[in-house]
């Protein structure tokens, strides 16, 4: 059978994406609702959007905001973290994990990955950490939680603040607790491609409530008190104590996240369903290597990758990307390190500084997976890796 590329029969006509929203019409209900509303930003459906993401989470307090990259943002904000601050981050991630930390004028520092499990590598962060090192930020890489028993251990040894960057990890556990309450911030994404969707969102969650309220005033430019507070109070007097910016989300978006929340249980399992039969797919196929999901991890499953073994291979990670969309399968990268960026590299990190990370990512692919796969959609990508990987052994 020769393969799409080479001019032969793809296996599937319309691309499979590798991941998607999943939209209901009870969301749809839920958004039109409000747009029929008093409020269609800073009214109570913010609120209620963050007492459920409290619910789901087991955090104390959640802070709404319309991006993950600006909850990532906020987080750096409520640290106060700046000029001379070094901050830990994992290699693997998109870049928003470590922007977070130059917008505050702070230092990213890029730690390794753990080789099989592709999240930071406890081991080789404490080899970083100086006198001006304030916080580590972790990345829930595909969903995993990371180890975040071994960085408390590290964190409070050292006085420093665990983040979690969990924006791919709603709905996943570790040892029993639930992401979002696993460090002292947690931040989460709801972009389209998230395992819950605003169309573009997102939350920061903590136990602290200093932090809670100085994210508040940070997310709406710095005022101590919004249009909602006033309209109770009936006062115009409003102070900005701080520099903030407009990261403010709409009620529309919240209730469509708040709709989209009571399903996340159903995405988890049928996304743990899909990994299933990857990984037993895989389990006979010595040209691919599935990470591994730590001991006490609930996986969330955000994404599917897995690395290729190139040594069992004629060609390299670029073909097998492209034979692969050519038979119809929507494969993606996640990710490039962040220090190849040419925006850091302008900085003056270097190659070479996470040898773990760059090697996973020449061998990195992620597969399809979102909760509305089905299971020929997943045949599709079975059979099209099948073929490629026939076509391209040693
Ligand atoms: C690990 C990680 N952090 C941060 C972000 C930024 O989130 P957003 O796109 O909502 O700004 C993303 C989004 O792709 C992400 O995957």
């Amino acid at each position: 059978m020769s393969l799409a590329i080479d001019g032969g029969t793809p296996v599937r006509k319309n691309r499979l994406p590798y991941g998607r929203q999943d939209i209901t019409d009870a969301d749809i209900e839920a958004v039109i609702s409000v747009l029929r509303s008093d409020w269609l930003t800073t009214g109570p459906m913010v609120e209620a959007f963050e007492a459920e993401i409290v619910r789901v989470t087991g955090a104390k307090y959640a802070v709404a905001v319309n991006s993950g990259t600006a909850a990532l943002h906020a987080a750096m904000a409520a640290l106060s973290i700046g000029k001379g601050d070094e901050i830990i981050v994992a290699a693997l991630t998109f870049a928003a994990s470590s922007n977070c930390v130059l917008y505050q004028g702070g230092t990213p520092v890029f730690v390794d990955i753990d080789p099989a499990t592709l999240t930071i590598n406890p081991t080789e962060v404490e080899k970083v950490i100086t006198p001006q090192t304030r916080a580590i930020v972790a990345i829930d890489y595909a969903g995993q939680p990371a180890d975040y028993s071994a960085l408390g251990e590290i964190a409070q040894k050292h006085n420093l603040i665990l983040v979690a960057d969990a924006c791919h990890a709603i709905g996943g556990s570790l040892d029993g607790r639930s992401v979002g309450s696993l460090a002292d911030l947690s931040t989460f994404s709801f972009h389209p491609v998230k395992h819950v969707t605003t169309g573009e969102g997102g939350a920061i969650t903590t136990d602290n409530p200093e932090w809670a309220a100085k994210m508040r005033y940070f997310r709406n430019h710095g005022i101590t008190t919004d249009h909602h507070q006033r309209e109770k109070t009936g006062s115009w007097y409003y102070e900005m104590q701080l520099l903030g910016y407009n990261y403010r989300i709409t009620d529309f978006q919240c209730a469509l996240g708040k709709s989209q929340l009571q399903r996340l249980p159903e995405s988890i399992k049928r996304r743990k369903e899909l990994a299933a039969q990857y990984d037993t797919f895989f389990a006979n196929m010595p040209e691919i290597t599935v990470p591994k999901v730590r001991k006490g991890a609930s996986h969330a499953y955000h994404l599917y990758p897995v690395l290729l073994n190139l040594d069992r291979l004629k060609v390299g990670r670029r073909q097998v990307f492209e034979a692969l969309r050519a038979e119809g399968i929507g494969v993606n990268v996640h990710y490039i390190p962040v220090y190849w960026h040419p925006y850091y590299q302008k900085l003056g990190y270097k190659h070479g500084l996470c040898p773990a990370a760059e090697d996973a990512y020449e061998r990195l692919l992620s597969l399809p997976m979102f909760a509305a796969m089905s299971n020929s959609d997943f045949e599709d990508t079975a059979a099209a890796i099948e073929k490629v990987i026939s076509a391209y052994r040693r």
